[in-house]
Formats: C-alpha cells, structure tokens, sequence
C-alpha cells in the first residue's frame, strides 16, 4: 500500500509536479482551496487533519509567492502574504506534530539579504529585505522554534519543462524569444536556478529518511539572469543577439522611494544535499532536460 503524504500546495508550479513524478509511489492528499480546505481555517483544517490521521508526512508549500505583491502588504500581519507564510505555517505544523506526522516546510533563498558574494550555506544566518522573504522567515522560525523534528527545505528559482498556470523565469525568457522581442536581462545579479524535476526526487529523499533541518534543494550553478537567458536561448536555438544586458544597480536607482529591494546574490550552496546523495542538476543540465521533455 502507497504511503500517504498530506501536501498544501500540490496545485502549485513545484507542487503539481511533485505529485506527477512521485504519485506512483506515494498517496499525495491535496490540501488546498481547491479541495476545500483551508490552511487558515483551523477549524477546517483540524477536520481534514482527522480524517487522514494515517498519513506518515506533511509536506507544506502553500504560500502567497508574489514578492511585489508581498512588498505592497509590508508590515501587515493581517495581510494574506503574512497570514499564509507565517500563521497557515503554524496551523498546519501543530496539526502535524498533534499526530507525528513528519513535517517539511518549503521555504526560499529570499530569507538571505544578498550580500554575500560567496556560497549561502545552511549555517549563514537570514537577514531578508523583503516582506516575503521575511513572512517566509517567519515561516521557517515557527518550524525552528517549536523544537520539532520537521525539515526546512529552502529551494530556489524552480523551473520546469511544462506548467502553463504560472509560467517560471525560463518560460517567461522563452516566450519573448519566440516572438523574436528582446530579452534585457541583469548581468549584475546572480541567482541559482533549480530544476523542479531534482526537487521531487530530492524530496522523495526526504520522505524516506525523514530528514531533520535546514538543507538547501537547490541547483548546481549560479548564473546572473542575462546568463542565464543567454544559455536559453542558445539551448533552445533562437538568436543570442536577442539578449541582453541590464543593470540591476541602474534599475534600483530609477525606482521611486519606497520600492521593493532586490537581493544582488544569490549564490548558494547545494553542499549538504550532495552529501545526503541527492544529485541536483546544473542549469546546462536542467535546460537541455526542459528541452527533451518538451519534444
Ligand atoms: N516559485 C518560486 O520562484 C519559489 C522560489 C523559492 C521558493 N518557493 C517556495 O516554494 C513553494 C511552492 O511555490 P510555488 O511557486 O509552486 O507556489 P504557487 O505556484 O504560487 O502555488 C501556491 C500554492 O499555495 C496554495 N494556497 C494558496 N492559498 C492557500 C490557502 N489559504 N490554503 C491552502 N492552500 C493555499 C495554492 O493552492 P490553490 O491552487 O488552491 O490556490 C497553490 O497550490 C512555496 O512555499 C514558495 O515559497 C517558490
């Protein structure tokens, strides 16, 4: 009999590919608006935790991801950005321990602040500028601070070969390629992009050795985005001359007061995860497998 593993967020662009690729292996139940649950109704939430008492893991994803929508809800902890990433995180972890169940909580690189031009490692303390990198924080401290055995799995920049509700940062370079418009990318800033397929089967990892603390599912190369969108297009055989550069310190500077910050780099290190034995791909990797699947 499958094992059965309670997910919030399986709808989502990383979720939905994760119940593709392990659905075979484990029962995923969906705990999402669209089946009717809540993760902010806790009484919803109690009821749909009873009737699946025999689940082995919770894996918790749910979150509000707009970063510039989270930037507009700053300081609100009314807001849904704080109140999904922080309070929903605290209802659905005291559901989880209330019947032992192992709990993963899926958190970002943007808890860093950016700064650090070497490798971010489990070990570096978070600093977040933005709101949702600090809801995510909060996030993570809620799972840290109730002392349970539960990991916090931080992935970064998610891309995959298909999804067509939420097109991720590769898809986005992909489409203005195909109409032949230019691509002004940043050379400026450097981000780890990480292919969904590793982060299922990393996770299957997880469920099976249940895991404790902090690890970084991340890809295996960091890239500025003009890189990275030099890469796509080179993969995906459209014209490199479409791309190209910006500058994310020029750009900053034209915003008016008050906007978002941008995190500058976002190396990070995948070490801790190599040593567990998961092998995540590099960007090179990760495209020419976007490239195949898509055939
Ligand atoms: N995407 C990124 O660039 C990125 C980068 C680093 C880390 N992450 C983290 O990875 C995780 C997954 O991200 P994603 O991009 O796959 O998410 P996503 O596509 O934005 O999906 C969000 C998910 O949250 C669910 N949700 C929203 N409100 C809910 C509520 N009140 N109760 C229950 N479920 C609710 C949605 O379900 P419905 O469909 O029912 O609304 C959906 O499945 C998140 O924790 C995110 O912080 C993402």
């Amino acid at each position: 009999m499958k094992q059965k593993i309670i997910g919030t967020g399986l709808s989502g662009l990383v979720g939905s590919r994760l119940v593709e690729l392990l659905g075979d292996k484990y029962e995923f139940i969906d705990f999402s608006l669209d089946t009717n649950v809540n993760v902010l109704d806790k009484e919803n939430l109690a009821a749909a935790f009873a009737k699946n008492s025999d689940a082995v893991a919770v894996l918790h994803m749910a979150a509000f991801t707009d970063t510039n929508g989270a930037w507009e809800q700053r300081g609100d902890k009314s807001g849904i950005c704080y109140q999904l990433n922080v309070e929903g995180t605290r209802n659905i972890l005291e559901l989880a321990k209330q019947y032992n169940q192992y709990f993963i909580y899926i958190s970002t690189d943007f808890v860093f602040d950016g700064t650090k031009t070497t490798p971010y490692t489990e070990t570096d303390t978070p600093d977040p500028i933005e709101w949702y990198g600090e809801t995510k924080y909060l996030g993570e401290k809620v799972v840290t601070d109730s002392g349970y055995n539960a990991a916090i799995v931080r992935i970064t920049y998610p891309y995959r070969a298909n999804f067509a509700n939420k097109p991720d940062i590769i898809h986005k370079v992909l489409a203005k390629l195909q109409n032949g418009e230019v691509v002004k990318m940043f050379s400026d800033q450097i981000c780890t992009y990480t292919f969904i397929d590793d982060i299922a089967y990393g996770l299957d990892k997880f469920f099976e050795n249940k895991y404790t603390g902090i690890y970084h599912l991340v890809g295996s190369s960091s890239r500025s985005p003009y890189e990275m969108s030099k890469l796509v297009a080179k993969t995906f055989g459209y014209d490199e001359n479409l791309v190209q550069p910006s500058s994310l310190e020029e750009f900053v500077k034209s915003q008016p007061e008050g906007s978002r910050p941008w995190q500058k780099c976002l190396i990070t290190s995948n070490q801790k995860t190599k040593d567990l034995g998961i092998n995540m791909k590099t960007l090179e990797e990760g495209l020419i497998e976007i490239k195949n699947q898509t055939k």
